[in-house]
């Protein structure tokens, strides 16, 4: 038993808590969360314990993280042909990355409870007419009413029900076949298959084709092989709204440890990770794997203090630590950091999430972000990292496997005019299905690049 004694899932409750709903009817809010309370785990801890082994290999330089999924996932949007689109997606990605990049992936979705919002602002006016910020609809309607706009706790019961069929399909998805190698050409989808991502897609596809066919001539095929048959998949979100975590958070048996069971990893966001925090504050407690949002006001000392906090033991796989520093500032901000947790011996896995310092808004008025930005902004995690000899541990990405259109270029060519025709997302833009496996593809030659530079051992 390994949990720490000043820690229980409700010490939280003493701190100060920032973006937190207003409940008004707070027994209401206090009986969902006690139903909440005795709904089954969505993950298991040992799913947990699994994946920091993962992301141990991935701080070992061994291995490469790939998480991706919606900004935010929403009610409206709930469909398996939405849920089996963002899985191939992933699929089709973290396949580019292992056969181009030549290094294993570490899949993890940001699904199944990415349903809370930070925002800027409280309040929002139109026309006159001010009503509470959307905070995601595990909280309130993004629909501009008062109505939609209260906060409701009710919303939590609904998010439990969505995430635990969205994980059921996903499940399936992982070992019911749709995964396996030999399916590789089928997860592009018709609209990418049609341009140059699809195109290029098809010959790496090809290679794997050769590959399975030469493997099984060595005897080695789906029936033999797991590997080859299903995938790993791993669930993640960030623990914005605390009362729905902790109505998750459960004794695992076999390890006597605390674990949040509403994903099998969770972040603290930019706006909520102050070191005497709620936030810090809960997840410091759970023995999930963890993640934190680095932004480029993060001081060399505020870092040092949340890992000492947040991972004490130096545990490889426990903390990955999430770069969101905008493209101009990505060299000048991250390097400082890189250097001191190298300095300090930490173990951490650093990983870059090249959308959340990029986004602006176009001159039509939507929220964006451009294609080009956020090329810079990995290339420039990707440089910084092996300058200062880190091993660049992954990307974190807000996209979809539909055929949005809310960032702006790549071969994709979506301009600040075509971003109306399908701008579809509950909170930021996401990259479209073939703006994504562009930038798979770009990941893939840094990869490459970079085990190319790697001293022959
Ligand atoms: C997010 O990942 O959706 C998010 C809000 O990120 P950040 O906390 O880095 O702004
Ligand atoms: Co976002």
């Amino acid at each position: 038993m390994t949990n720490l004694a000043n820690w229980t899932p409700d010490s939280w409750r003493a701190k100060p808590a920032k973006q937190m709903p207003t409940y008004l009817d707070a027994a209401k809010a206090a009986e969902v969360e006690a139903r909440l309370g005795k709904m089954p785990p969505l993950v298991f801890a040992g799913e947990a314990r699994k994946l920091k082994k993962k992301l141990a290999t991935v701080a070992a330089g061994e291995a490469f993280l790939f998480m991706g999924g919606d900004c935010a996932e929403s009610f409206a949007e709930f469909s398996a042909n939405n849920i089996r689109d963002t899985f191939r997606m992933i699929l089709q990605m973290a396949v580019v990355l292992t056969f181009g990049g030549g290094i294993p992936v570490v899949k993890v979705g940001r699904m199944a409870g990415q349903f809370a919002k930070p925002r800027s602002d409280d309040t929002e006016t139109r026309d006159g007419v001010t009503l509470p910020s959307y905070r995601g609809d595990i909280i309130n309607g993004l629909d501009f009413t008062a109505e939609s706009r209260r906060h409701d706790p009710e919303r939590m019961m609904q998010v439990y029900n969505q995430s635990a069929a969205t994980l059921n399909l996903l499940r399936a998805f992982v070992q019911g076949g749709y995964a396996d190698l030999h399916r590789v050409h089928q997860w592009n989808l018709d609209f990418v298959a049609r341009g140059l991502q699809g195109e290029r897609y098809r010959n790496l596809a090809n290679r794997i084709d050769d590959t399975l066919e030469f493997m099984a001539a060595c005897n080695i095929t789906a029936e033999t092989s797991a590997q080859i048959r299903e995938t790993e998949f791993y669930t993640s979100h960030e623990a914005l709204l605390l009362p729905y975590e902790q109505a998750l958070t459960r004794i695992d048996s076999t390890s006597g440890d605390w674990y949040d069971v509403s994903a099998h990893m969770l972040w603290i966001g930019e706006r909520t990770r102050q070191p005497d925090g709620a936030h810090v504050e809960f997840l410091r407690g759970v023995k999930n794997p963890i993640g934190l949002k680095c932004g480029p006001k993060m001081a060399t000392d505020d870092l040092m203090r949340l890992v000492e906090v947040l991972n004490p033991a130096n545990e490889p796989g426990r903390l990955t630590l999430i770069a969101r520093m905008g493209d101009d500032k990505i060299a000048t901000a991250l390097a400082p950091l890189l250097r001191a947790t190298k300095a300090a011996g930490r173990v951490e896995v650093w990983c870059s999430d090249p959308m959340h310092g990029n986004t602006h808004v176009s001159a039509s008025g939507y929220k964006t972000r451009e294609f080009s930005r956020i090329l810079t902004e990995v290339r420039g995690f990707f440089d910084v990292c092996r300058a200062e000899g880190v091993h660049p541990g992954g990307v974190h990405l807000e996209m979809t496997g539909q055929e949005v259109t809310e960032c702006v270029g790549g071969a994709a060519a979506v301009t600040d005019a075509g971003l109306a025709a399908r701008y579809e997302t509950h909170c930021d833009p996401r990259l479209n299905a073939t703006q994504a496996l562009e930038l798979a593809f770009l990941i893939a030659d840094y990869l490459k690049q970079g085990r190319k530079a790697a001293p022959e051992i």
